[in-house]
């Protein structure tokens, strides 16, 4: 018999803190014009959820490369297994559904999530199995949250949803299928790795997205790992991102909080990128324990090049479109 396999749009298979898919139509907006123009290499350092990297995959088709990082190396297996194994994943994450679905107590699902939170912690899972309770955790914990303990454990309580969807199998095949149509290379470390995978003789465009630097002590959320990424850090990015621009064909893009919006005299990034194109884009941020505090905020987008020079593009696009 054949089999057809559900297929759906590509989009963040996971969610994220940080995810940018609120944001794509603003960053579509400053993207360097060379992209519409040439072949180019795609390399994402911080790739979290990926929100970026499935738009740049469903949009250009003159992609040469793709090269993404993180250095969370369990989401980086996560996109390695969907790339190789969805199947396998999928046959997971349908068994998970159906034992979690059928539990009617809100008491008995918690104890079910706390035991998956456990095995997900325990040492020797292969891959694939760790990839089906990553996702299964994140769709049923609070928030959609990941974060890790001192000690690198998983520690997100459990979440409340009636009827939460755990094995989205279109996104899966729709992922999958473009990690191998790019054959998308995926590394696990520290962002300054990826330098290794440019392009010496073509254009390279890098788009960086990394924790962000907290607007207050108690505000932000940076915990990704339990390696932090602190205001050192934010400056060795700033370091890697000059040297990126004095070599030839590189352009950047490069996300982060508006520190000078909320406390005028925190030019932090002004000063660390200064000589760079800084813009403001509106973002709804939704990580917030207090909901009273979400809300629209500015986010800083600061390039190595003219972000402006593509709106005409995007315009003429659009008129075509109607
Ligand atoms: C803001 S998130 C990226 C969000 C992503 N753009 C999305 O749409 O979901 C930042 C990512 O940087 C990763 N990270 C933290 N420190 C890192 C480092 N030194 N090198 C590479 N990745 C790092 C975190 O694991 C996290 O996934």
């Amino acid at each position: 018999m054949l089999h057809l396999n559900a297929i759906g749009k590509a989009k963040p298979f996971i969610k994220w803190v940080g995810g940018k898919s609120q944001l794509l139509q603003q960053l579509e907006k400053r993207l360097p014009p060379e992209l519409y123009e040439e072949e180019f290499t795609y390399i994402e350092p911080f790739v979290g959820g990926g929100a970026m990297l499935f738009f740049m995959l469903q949009k250009f088709p003159n992609l040469k490369r793709v090269v993404i990082n993180d250095i969370n190396r369990n989401l980086t297996d996560a996109y390695k297994v969907i790339k190789q194994a969805p199947e396998g994943l999928i046959y997971r994450l349908k068994h998970k559904e159906q034992q979690y679905l059928s539990i009617t107590t809100e008491e008995g699902r918690k104890d079910f999530y706390l035991d998956m939170r456990r095995r997900f912690n325990e040492d020797g899972l292969n891959k694939l199995d760790k990839t089906a309770l990553l996702i299964f955790l994140n769709r049923t914990c609070f928030n959609g949250l990941y974060r890790e303990n001192a000690s690198g454990s998983f520690n997100v309580p459990f979440g409340r949803y009636a009827n939460p969807t755990i094995c989205n199998e279109g996104v899966i095949n729709a992922d999958s299928e473009l990690l191998n149509r790019y054959d998308v290379q995926i590394l696990n470390g520290d962002f300054k790795g990826t330098v290794k995978y440019l392009d010496a003789s073509g254009l390279n465009f890098f788009y960086f997205d990394p924790p962000y630097r907290p607007l207050s002590k108690t505000s932000s959320f940076n915990s990704y790992v339990k390696e932090e990424f602190n205001d050192g850090s934010q400056r060795e990015l700033a370091v890697f991102c000059r040297m990126l621009s004095k070599k030839d064909n590189i352009k950047w893009m490069l996300s982060n909080s508006d520190c000078s919006a909320k406390n005028p005299s925190d030019t932090f990034f002004e000063d660390i990128y200064s000589g760079f194109d800084i813009q403001r884009v509106y973002a709804s941020r939704m990580i917030n324990a207090n909901a009273s505090k979400r809300g629209k905020l500015t986010e800083l987008l600061i390039c190595n090049y003219d972000s402006k020079a593509n709106e005409h593009i995007i315009e003429s696009q659009l008129k075509i479109a109607l």
